[in-house]
């Protein structure tokens, strides 16, 4: 592990650029056990790459009982990877993690418990994963993607894009909002019911148009939804 040193001044560093709340390196060094874990993972990926499969399995169980922070050794995590606060973190053996990463407590980067082989996701360059988000199975996460807080994430993501909910849908997608005007593409149980009702809308829609003429609706359904969405006020 030659640059092992040069690689914790380096995550030191980027912990001092991304969280306003570090106060200064001695802080860093001591109090930020998401820095620990990845350091404990360092050495373990390392044990595991040269035939120490136990040993690394058992080092990561002390490291997750030190800083509540679970990093299969065998799992690719690239550099200057930030784990914010850290409690609950799972990151499974064939995860791959890019670079300038960062990851907030909670989040697990996890199998379905369907798949076998490569069975937990990718998350490319620059991803940020909000306190909670579940990311499962063989998927990846395009560069730049923002997921939110408490999303379950079971599909791949293009890069750019920010993902919300559960089952996690786009809301963003290199910087313009989407909306979803088809329930399915949300694919979640409440999506059949909310098809029905789009397509009795579209009915009505047509019905109304058969009884005022073409000029009842100026635009197409889609176009509408869009236009009510941006123009919703949401402060209550
Ligand atoms: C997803 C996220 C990155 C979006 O941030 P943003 O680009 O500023 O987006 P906005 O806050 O404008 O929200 C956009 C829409 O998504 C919704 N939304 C935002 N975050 C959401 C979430 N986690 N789950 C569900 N919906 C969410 C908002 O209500 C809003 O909906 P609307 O436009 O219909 O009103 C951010 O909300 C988030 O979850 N960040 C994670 C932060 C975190 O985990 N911090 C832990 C610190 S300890």
């Amino acid at each position: 592990m030659p640059h092992l040193l040069s690689l914790i001044r380096e995550d030191v560093a980027t912990v001092l650029e991304r969280d306003p709340a570090a106060k200064s390196r001695l802080e860093i060094y001591l109090c930020y056990s998401g820095l620990h874990a990845v350091w404990f993972y360092r050495m373990n990926h390392w044990l595991w790459n040269h035939g120490f499969l136990l040993l690394a399995r058992w080092l990561s169980q002390v490291a997750r009982w030190l800083t509540g922070i679970e990093i299969h050794p065998g799992a690719h995590i690239g550099r200057r990877l930030f784990i914010d606060h850290g409690m609950g973190v799972v990151i499974g053996e064939t995860a791959i993690v890019g670079e300038d990463v960062t990851l907030y407590q909670g989040v697990t980067l996890g199998g379905t418990g369907k798949e076998h082989g490569k069975r937990h996701p990718t998350l490319l360059n620059n991803v940020v994963v909000g306190g909670g988000a579940k990311i499962l199975g063989n998927i990846t996460v395009g560069s730049n993607c923002r997921i939110g807080a408490g999303s379950v994430v079971l599909r791949n993501v293009p890069e750019h894009s920010t993902v919300v909910g559960v089952p996690g849908h786009i809301i963003f997608r290199n910087g313009e909002r989407v909306v979803i005007t088809d329930p399915k593409q949300i694919n979640d149980p409440l999506s059949e019911a909310l098809a029905a009702v789009a397509t009795e809308v579209n009915k009505l829609r047509e019905r109304v148009q058969k009884l005022e003429g073409p000029e009842a609706f100026r635009e197409p359904l889609s176009a509408s939804l869009q236009r009510i969405m941006e123009n919703i006020d949401y402060q209550i």
